[in-house]
């Protein structure tokens, strides 16, 4: 039984299989329609969600299977003092795979120990998010056909933001990557990613304040929001939150076939003005997050289609 904790617990040709299956299922949905028909996804939501509990869910509505869960830690026993071992021991009698999001580092690897049943990591605090890392890794493949040589800048909360993490550890097995990663002194990436990621592999880096100055050289920008709720002090989250603001004015020294993505919700790190831009593909972005959970729920469950 395989779960889904860590985006590296795939192996590049896995991700190309499952690039691969997405694809197919865009190209022949009615293929899939009851590929996981009798099956059900749990969905753990222990923290607030739109896209990933949504996408999920349909996700799993579009293969023909069921969803049952909650999407907040008030409605489930977790309020009344349940830890996460029991709760997916629980599960495990009920569903055939499990979504979790929990703002604790770790929980769904805990849960994952303790599950019958495959786990899947929907975000675990401000550490991982494999899943929306499948997301990103089908927009480029769609949108650049490659992954190989690519300079791709992350922009915005690169400390708390736990897409960017995944995103870097993907996007390290790739020939002739590079990083550049654009964040206010405090929030810059947090120094494991640099010496277990990025310096064992020798993926050349820099990082910088200016998003201007990096932008011609931009093959992806990857744009992130503050996050908020993981600050100690509102008073920091103040201070920091508008330093990167995205307009088309800023696009100007842009590639011209720069691709924008941001795994959303925005606040205001992107301008309205920009999604008309035909490099914007945080929306398609989105949508593909569906396809790559369709590939993934295939996977684990071991469905053949
Ligand atoms: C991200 C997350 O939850 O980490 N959202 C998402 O899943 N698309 C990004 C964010 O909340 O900023």
């Amino acid at each position: 039984m395989r779960h889904l904790i860590d985006i590296m617990e795939l192996s590049t040709e896995e991700i190309q299989q499952l690039i691969d299956c997405a694809i197919d299922i865009i190209a022949n949905p009615k293929k899939y329609a009851e590929a996981c028909h009798g099956k059900k996804l749990a969905t753990l939501f222990f923290e607030p969600s739109t896209r990933t509990r949504l996408s999920f869910e349909a996700a799993m509505y579009e293969l023909g299977g069921n969803v049952l869960g909650f999407s907040e830690a008030q409605s489930s026993s977790a309020s009344k003092g349940e830890s996460v071992s029991d709760t997916v021991s629980v599960v495990s009698c009920y569903a055939d795979v499990i979504a979790m999001r929990h703002p604790k580092e770790g929980a769904p690897l805990v849960a994952s120990m303790k599950a019958s049943i495959p786990v899947i990591n929907a975000g675990d605090g401000g550490h991982n998010h494999p899943t929306q890392t499948l997301a990103d890794l089908l927009t480029i493949y769609r949108e650049k056909g490659r992954f190989e040589n690519l300079t791709i800048g992350v922009c915005g909360d690169l400390k708390f933001g736990r897409t960017v993490h995944s995103l870097i550890s993907a996007m390290s097995r790739y020939a002739g990557v590079k990083f550049v990663m654009i964040s206010p002194e405090e929030l810059r990436v947090p120094r494991y990613i640099i010496s277990d990621v990025l310096e064992p592999n020798n993926i050349p880096y820099e990082e910088v304040r200016s998003l201007e100055k990096a932008m011609p050289e931009l093959d992806i920008l990857y744009m992130t929001r503050v996050q908020r709720e993981r600050f100690f002090n509102e008073a920091d989250y103040i201070r920091l939150k508008d330093t990167y603001i995205l307009t088309p004015e800023k696009l100007r020294t842009a590639k011209a076939d720069l691709n924008i993505l941001h795994p959303l919700p925005r606040v205001n790190e992107i301008s309205v003005a920009v999604d008309d831009d035909p490099r914007a593909c945080y929306f398609k972005q989105a949508l593909n997050g569906k396809y790559m959970r369709m590939a993934l729920i295939l996977k684990l469950l071991e469905v053949a289609v």
